[in-house]
């Protein structure tokens, strides 16, 4: 077991974190969405290894971290005029992009497809790391495949203390979802996971923007999509009326278990006297505060009772999307 050390990113923290990058280790990092488990995306080696700390699924493909200056085009095979116009909107930000490769990184990124999801991730901290290493980075949210994805340090430190030497803190996320997956291969772009650049704000920009969905059997576009994500270790119930989740908790409490309640702001009256995580008011807030209750209610709770927020729009089709399949129920958005 080695020593995982968590430190800002800063002087001799980066050099560390490069010397370990070229020597082939994996480092975490902060990002603006979640924090990130890194290796240099050009070596086989480096890029299986954060598959396997993971456990990660072999077809499931990595997204490839770079600096604001660096130069993309030496990866990628050729871009279409709307992605260059998305690009010079919304990075760096959490926005990811997909591209026709050229093959420059290690196969194992892309898990076999010939493209290559690139993201410009603004948080500071990112970038002084992505500066310092200077070579492309490939990165998965730092959490156990399957578990919910990391939002402090110490969620990371959870997943892999003694499995990585470093996790660069750059303290709480201020988006709290991964980023927006927008494939950028097609005439129009299209969204493969709903994040906090939303259809509308790329449709202002491109003139035009789908949403894919897989149809029944189909191999996913971007396979992450087909498994059950973000889940927190606890029992779970997922419920659309207030109604039914103050029953649930009654229930719970009958067989001397802890029950907890996950909902918005808005709804919190229904449930005075219990335990309850508020999720917030504004999509944004919900983005940021869904993985740490996730968190914390496996640390509490026997139960955790999700309530379908009423708020519709904007980034709520992301955070819908993963409160759903936290709890395991299917997508509708
Ligand atoms: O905000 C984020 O995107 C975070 C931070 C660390 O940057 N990263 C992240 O990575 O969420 P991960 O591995 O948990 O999710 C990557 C998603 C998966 O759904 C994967 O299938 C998709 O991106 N993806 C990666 N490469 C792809 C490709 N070439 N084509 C389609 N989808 C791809
Ligand atoms: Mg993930």
């Amino acid at each position: 077991m080695m020593q995982t050390r968590i430190l800002r990113a800063e002087g001799e923290a980066l050099h560390l974190a490069k010397e370990y990058l070229e020597r082939g280790e994996v480092v975490a990092f902060h990002t603006e969405t979640v924090y990130g488990l890194g290796a240099d995306a050009r070596s086989d080696d480096a890029v299986r290894r954060v598959f396997a700390l993971k456990g990660r699924p072999s077809d499931n493909p990595l997204i490839v971290h770079v600096h604001a200056e660096y130069d993309i085009s030496p990866l990628i095979d050729g871009e279409p005029p709307y992605a260059a116009a998305l690009r010079r909107a919304f990075l760096p930000g959490p926005l990811t992009m997909v591209y026709p490769s050229k093959g420059k990184v290690s196969k194992y990124v892309s898990c076999g497809l010939e493209t290559l999801a690139i993201r410009v991730p603004s948080s500071p901290t990112a970038q002084a790391f992505l500066r310092a290493v200077d070579l492309p980075v490939a990165a998965p949210s730092a959490n156990l495949s399957k578990h919910v994805s990391p939002v402090t340090a110490g969620h990371v430190y959870d997943d892999f203390a003694g499995e990585i030497p470093l996790i660069l803190d750059g303290g709480a996320c201020t988006g709290g979802i991964e980023s927006t997956v927008l494939d950028c291969t097609g005439d129009v772009p299209r969204i493969l996971r709903q994040g906090l650049v939303t259809r509308e704000m790329i449709a202002d920009v491109a003139g035009d923007c789908g949403v894919y969905r897989p149809q029944r059997g189909e191999r996913p576009k971007s396979p992450g999509m087909a498994y059950r994500h973000y889940s927190p270790s606890c029992r779970t119930a997922y419920c659309r009326t207030a109604e039914e989740a103050e029953t649930l908790c009654r229930e719970e409490e009958g067989r001397g278990g802890t029950p907890y309640i996950l909902c918005a702001s808005a709804d919190l009256p229904a449930f005075s006297g219990r335990n309850v995580l508020d999720l917030g008011g504004t999509g944004e807030e919900m983005a940021k505060n869904l993985y740490a209750h996730l968190r914390t209610a496996e640390r509490e709770a026997t139960l955790l009772v999700g309530l379908e927020p009423r708020e519709r729009g904007g980034v709520m089709a992301g955070v819908l999307n993963r409160m759903r399949r936290a709890f395991g129920v299917e997508d509708e958005t």
